[in-house]
């Protein structure tokens, strides 16, 4: 799909990823809808996509609240008329222990990455359904979707209900004869961001939020089911999905940290 000329939300806008998406995207005579909850951040992103040539409305609220996301889908429908890409690239994985993690922080690993995810996409499914014209919802996913990871167990478990409902919208679009909706995970291995450095979390392979922008913009223009990126590290979890669970665990083990 073309990304010049369109009307594009991107979630989760105010730092990282999707900020250096949203700043990728100005470059192209977009009109940009940002949402987070940091009103400062979002306003200044919103400058410099205004700068790049592109309209752009910051939107600040809590995704965890549908009501939010109803409000922007809703609105950008008044204005716009359509949306034809989404990027919903809300999410946060700090590192987590199952055996010592409160309750509480396993739960809302899962609303963060998962619920956030849902508020926006049913609005916009019920949207997109109506439009005639080419559209897509893309979310930021991870390659700790596939299988368990230890530091990130409540994480991958997130990612990965998100990929398999995604996985089933699909098959469901095609089989309603949905055809003008793309429906793309994107899967960056370790990007540095302000949110996982110094995590404490090996990241091999790490990549710039402006390199995984590239690499964001890439899939969108192929409408990949899957885009999975970098190429080290697509080979890296390609050998982990068909590895035996005795050598994986061997393996992820050897990285992690003794204590954490
Ligand atoms: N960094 C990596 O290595 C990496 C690798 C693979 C995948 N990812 C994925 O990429 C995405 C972005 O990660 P990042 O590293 O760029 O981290 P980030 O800078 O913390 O980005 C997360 C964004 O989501 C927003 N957000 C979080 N909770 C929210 C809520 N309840 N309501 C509204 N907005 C919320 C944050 O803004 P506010 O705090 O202002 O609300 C921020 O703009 C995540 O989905 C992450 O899982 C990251």
């Amino acid at each position: 799909m073309e990304y010049s000329k369109k009307v594009v939300l991107i979630t989760g806008a105010s730092s990282g990823i999707g900020r250096a998406v949203a700043i990728a995207l100005s470059q192209y005579n977009n009109s940009i809808v940002i949402t987070a909850r940091r009103n400062d951040l979002l306003e200044s992103a919103a400058g410099e996509i205004r700068e790049n040539g592109s309209e752009c409305m910051p939107y600040a609220g809590d995704a965890l609240d549908p009501a939010h996301a109803d409000r922007v889908v809703s609105e950008m429908i008044n204005k716009f008329g359509r949306i034809d890409i989404a990027i919903l690239n809300i999410g946060q994985g700090p590192p987590s222990n199952t055996l010592t993690a409160p309750r509480e922080k396993i739960l809302h690993c899962m609303r963060t990455n998962y619920d956030t995810m849902i508020n926006f996409y049913y609005p916009l499914m019920q949207q997109m359904k109506q439009q005639k014209t080419r559209c897509m919802i893309a979310h930021m996913n991870s390659q700790a979707t596939y299988f368990g990871i230890p530091m990130q167990g409540d994480y991958t478990a997130a990612k990965s209900a998100a990929r398999i409902f995604l996985e089933t919208a699909r098959m469901e679009l095609k089989h309603f004869g949905y055809n003008h909706i793309v429906i793309q995970t994107i899967h960056p291995g370790f990007v540095d961001t302000a949110a996982s450095r110094g995590d404490g979390i090996p990241a091999p392979n790490q990549i710039s939020e402006e390199k995984t922008a590239e690499y964001v913009l890439k899939g969108i223009k192929k409408e990949m089911r899957e885009n999975i990126f970098p190429p080290g590290m697509k080979f890296a979890t390609k050998f982990g999905k068909i590895s035996p669970y005795w050598l994986l665990t061997k393996v992820l083990l050897s990285q992690t940290p003794e204590k954490y």
